[in-house]
């Protein structure tokens, strides 16, 4: 080991996943995830149950990350950790777990927005091109649909985000209308390959400047949904391929209006998305063709980087100690925190 070299442990809770990952400098050499099937009984995340599975969860899982990142507690320079936005309860346990490691072992302790993270994970050094500044960075997850511009590393201002449901919510509410399982984006992303996009029209949402809605979206395709299966039983069942297709066209088709919009009066050619649902393949593909057809690198995050997970922690908390940038052990979980 060189003495430059900086060890991260990253810890991400401020959800339903309990993740850990450890970085050396800007490579990640573990990223243990823990998801929680329990919620898939209830269709949607049930916070007390979350913070109860983080409880179990937090030291098998920080075990395995340093495990397999074959080091040792006492060659870690620096723990980071989700402070906020998230679930209150599913943060106080990784926020009260790091700080409480990080007094045993004597070491920093730095506290990371969970919505910068999921930008900043495009920072990892994994032998891709990294974005250059400034860029305008796109945050789409189950709980966010965030436009930002991103000047430097933490500074960053955002340019509009929904009024009401996110996207990553709007795929997994009409999913679960559909019968599908918690959490139902994925679901829909595959069973969409199979059917035809232009089958079924729902109406666009009309909101000025940046802002975004999908809850709108989401009422009209209950109401879709009711009048069709009034008339046919099987409504679901004979159409469920055509159904995905044409409401992820819908979702995305809403989204990639504002990021157009933004990125041409921002006039910014470099687009970054994080977050759950930019690994949707539908997305991607648009992407590609949208970036061909105006000359604009766009950035997505490999699968591992896209939903929640410890590594995206790890890189904020390796630029912030590399910044000198600590936190204290007064810092406590916030739920809303913005920037
Ligand atoms: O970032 P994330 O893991 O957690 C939050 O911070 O919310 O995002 C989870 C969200 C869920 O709504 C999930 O349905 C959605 O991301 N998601 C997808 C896909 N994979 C995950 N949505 C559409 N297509 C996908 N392939
Ligand atoms: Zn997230």
């Amino acid at each position: 080991m060189s003495n430059k070299d900086i060890y991260i442990l990253g810890i991400e809770s401020s959800c339903d996943d309990t993740s850990a990952a450890v970085l050396k400098n800007d490579k990640v050499l573990s990223n243990v995830i823990a998801n929680q099937d329990i919620h898939k009984n209830y269709g949607g995340v049930v916070p007390e149950l979350a913070s109860r599975a983080h409880l179990s969860n937090i030291i098998p899982t920080v075990e395995s990350a340093i495990k397999e990142a074959k080091i040792s507690l006492n060659q870690l320079s620096a723990i980071s950790y989700t402070r906020g936005p998230g679930l209150m309860g599913s943060l106080i346990v990784g926020t009260e777990f790091s700080k409480a490691l990080s007094l045993s072992l004597r070491i920093p302790v730095i506290e990371v927005n969970h919505m910068q993270a999921h930008i900043l994970v495009h920072f990892i050094n994994n032998g891709n091109t990294m974005p250059s500044f400034p860029f305008l960075g796109v945050t789409i997850s189950g709980g966010h649909t965030q436009f930002i511009l991103v000047k430097d590393f933490f500074k960053m201002e955002i340019l509009g985000e929904t009024l009401d449901d996110a996207i990553g919510e709007a795929f997994d509410k009409c999913g679960k209308k559909l019968g599908l399982e918690y959490p139902a984006g994925p679901l829909i992303d595959k069973i969409a390959t199979k059917g035809d996009e232009n089958k079924f029209k729902f109406p666009m949402p009309r909101v000025k400047g940046g802002d975004i809605s999908y809850s709108g979206t989401k009422t009209a395709f209950i109401n879709f949904l009711h009048k069709n299966q009034t008339k046919n039983i099987e409504f679901i069942n004979q159409n469920i391929n055509d159904i995905c297709a044409s409401i992820q066209k819908n979702l995305i088709d809403n989204l990639m209006n504002k990021v157009h919009l933004l990125s041409t009066e921002n006039h910014l050619d470099t687009i970054v998305f994080g977050g759950g649902v930019s690994a949707n393949s539908y997305l991607k593909k648009r992407l590609e063709k949208y970036a061909y057809n105006n000359d604009l690198k766009i950035f997505t995050p490999e699968l591992q980087f896209s939903t929640d997970n410890a590594a995206m922690i790890g890189i904020v908390g390796y630029l912030k100690f590399k910044d000198s940038i600590e936190s204290n052990l007064k810092s406590t979980a916030s739920p809303r925190l913005t920037f």
